[in-house]
């Protein structure tokens, strides 16, 4: 199902499941996030249909968005999660989503992080180097305590995504290189506190095709039976997320054509097989609600001035990333090419360029589409502007799933010093 059919024009207003995105602009302030529960059940749907049925588990990467609204969905549709800090932790627990179902990724996790994961009981760390072996085991030791492990391997695939969201290509600073696997290996299966599960990876996000998938697929069962020989117990397959969504240019990645192709590399190996979308489960259930402040007439084309900028959804500075425009009061203005940006002092604070839109005016409200994911959760106060709030919208009904945070509470913890 396509999560944005939530999204529709009706009597020439833009509704998300059943209320006008304008009516809720009247009360609720631009700009501001605006989730489809539906929509995400949908994809939740999709993605169960397609892993559960080759016997994988879902483990949500809280960091697409970790709204506990979002996180709730989560919880009551029994999906686990993949966190990478003691904050994802604590949001996923309070979402109802038990620890035995969770997984510690991340390459830099501290000291009081790794304890909150073990005093919580989670069901697997992602190791990332060496150190953090040693530091989980001696933790681990010193407080009486045992703890699954994954090693999170570089596979050296090149995911052809953005060099920013590329993460499993040599001389990247996630997973241990595979020159150290053995010692690795080693180092768990002689520990009495650390129990060997067996390898992650993580290819990197956005990914639009299958062939990494394939590679790295391969790789790892060749090193899953390389390692068996060699007497390392290998019971846990770890395969990430990075399943590409369509930003507009109908490129994405379906959930049951990756799990045909993990089934058919995978299957007779003897492993639990787990996966960690993010992007994928919310991105295109969300939109950013925004204002034109200004519709500014210069050469060689006209600038829509938003009042969401790049604080607010930072992902076309960071990655060049586009998401589609609607004007919520649906158009029969002739189209013309203009830049739409924010307000933010920063030239990159630019959403789309040389964008063919319908001629908007000043005062005019627009939606920017696929922004579920990677949105709010990277939102900062960024030139003292209120951190934006989120809403969620259930049939007819809509709640306010995160309030404003003003510049002025942004104030309350700052002092003279
Ligand atoms: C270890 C790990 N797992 C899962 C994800 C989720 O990726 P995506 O949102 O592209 O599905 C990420 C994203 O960076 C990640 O680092």
């Amino acid at each position: 199902m396509n999560s944005e059919s939530f999204l529709q024009y009706r009597d020439g207003q833009l509704y998300m499941e059943s209320i006008s995105l304008n009516s809720i602009a009247e009360q609720v302030e631009t700009p501001f996030y605006c989730y489809s529960a539906a929509a995400i059940k949908a994809r939740i749907g999709d993605c169960k249909s397609a892993f559960e049925s080759i016997g994988a588990t879902i483990h949500y990467a809280v960091k697409a968005n970790s709204n506990l609204a979002v996180l709730r969905l989560m919880a009551e549709a029994g999906l686990g999660a993949d966190i990478v800090s003691e904050g994802e932790l604590a949001r996923a627990l309070k979402a109802g989503i038990p620890p035995q179902d969770i997984i510690f990724s991340g390459v830099g996790k501290r000291t009081s992080e790794l304890l909150a994961a073990l005093d919580a009981g989670i069901f697997q760390f992602n190791l990332e180097s060496i150190p953090e072996l040693e530091r989980l085991a001696d933790l681990c030791e010193s407080r009486g305590r045992t703890a699954n492990v994954s090693i999170r391997i570089n596979p050296e695939v090149d995911a052809a995504t953005h060099r920013h969201i590329t993460t499993a290509v040599r001389g990247s600073k996630f997973g241990i290189p595979f020159s150290q696997l053995e010692l690795a290996l080693e180092r768990i299966v002689r520990s009495d506190s650390l129990r060997l599960h067996g390898l992650a990876v993580h290819l990197g996000s956005q990914i639009v095709t299958l062939e990494p998938y394939e590679k790295a697929c391969r790789r790892l069962r060749e090193w899953v039976i390389e390692l068996r020989d060699k007497g390392y117990p290998i019971t846990h397959l770890d395969l990430g997320g990075g399943f590409g969504i369509d930003y507009g240019d109908g490129r994405c990645l379906a959930y049951g054509a990756v799990a045909a192709v993990i089934d058919r590399e995978l299957r007779n190996l003897g492993v639990a097989i787990a996966v960690e979308p993010g992007r994928s489960l919310v991105a295109t259930a969300g939109v950013l609600v925004s204002e034109v402040v200004y519709r500014k007439e210069v050469e060689p084309v006209p600038f829509l001035i938003l009042d969401a900028g790049m604080n607010d959804l930072l992902r076309p500075a960071l990655y060049q990333a586009s998401h589609q425009l609607l004007t919520l009061k649906q158009s029969d203005e002739a189209r013309e090419i203009c830049n739409v940006v924010g307000p933010i002092c920063e030239s990159s604070d630019s959403f789309l360029q040389q964008a063919s839109l319908p001629r908007v005016n000043s005062g005019e409200r627009v939606a920017l589409l696929q922004a579920g994911a990677y949105g709010a959760v990277m939102a900062s106060g960024y030139n003292s502007r209120d951190v934006i709030p989120e809403v969620m919208i259930t049939g007819d009904q809509y709640g306010l799933i995160r309030r404003r945070i003003s510049h002025r509470d942004l104030m309350e913890y700052e002092n003279f010093a």
